[in-house]
């Protein structure tokens, strides 16, 4: 019922001033997230609640299977915000494995728009064609076909102008390759973190 959400906000905000008069006044008055999540839509993999983080502390796009593409306006307005404005520290763009618009992209199906949206992903599996020909398990290619497109994703908003132009004027910034199991509830760093070289 859209009544118990309503009747559930409530409750939180009244929890939040009991915990603290001031809370509303403190977060509406700025936003200083260190964070620029990147993520996939599915209601699964909420990111503030996975990694514990509260209202302020983390900045989110999210598309179906948290693809970067580099003519998406509302992408790359977000991330331009983000880097330019609010300064974030760390871009964290996070796949996880079970998503829906991964399978869609490779199951051979048509879908509609969307299959314009995950042509990347067949990009990507196309690219790596020889490894994930390589893996038997159609659950195991799954999960490293899912590894593979976070860090490509990783790879192409790095190339951006916005990020490149933040790197040349020494902007400590890090983006990072996160992948999230529905399964465990783990989030587990790929290791295709990118960031400005270190000046000599
Ligand atoms: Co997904």
């Amino acid at each position: 019922m859209l009544s118990d959400l309503l009747a559930s906000n409530r409750r939180w905000a009244a929890a939040r001033v009991s915990e603290e008069p001031d809370y509303f006044r403190r977060l509406s008055g700025l936003q200083h997230p260190e964070y620029l999540w990147i993520g996939c839509s599915d209601s699964r993999v909420p990111a503030n609640v996975i990694t514990g983080l509260q209202p302020g502390e983390v900045f989110v796009h999210c598309n179906v299977a948290n693809l970067v593409h580099r003519g998406d306006l509302n992408l790359l307005s977000v991330v331009e915000y983000a880097v330019e404005t609010l300064r974030v520290r760390h871009v964290i763009i996070c796949g996880h494995y079970g998503c829906g618009g991964l399978r869609a992209a490779m199951d051979g199906g048509r879908h509609g728009i969307i299959d314009h949206w995950l042509q990347p992903i067949r990009d990507v599996a196309e690219a790596n064609r020889e490894v994930l020909s390589g893996i038997a398990d159609n659950e195991a290619r799954h999960r490293r076909l899912c590894e593979l497109t976070v860090a490509a994703q990783v790879e192409g908003l790095s190339r951006t102008p916005i990020i490149q132009s933040a790197w040349r004027r020494a902007n400590p910034l890090a983006i990072h390759g996160w992948v999230y199991d529905l399964g465990d509830g783990h989030l587990r760093d790929l290791s295709c973190t990118r960031a400005v070289a270190a000046r000599p």
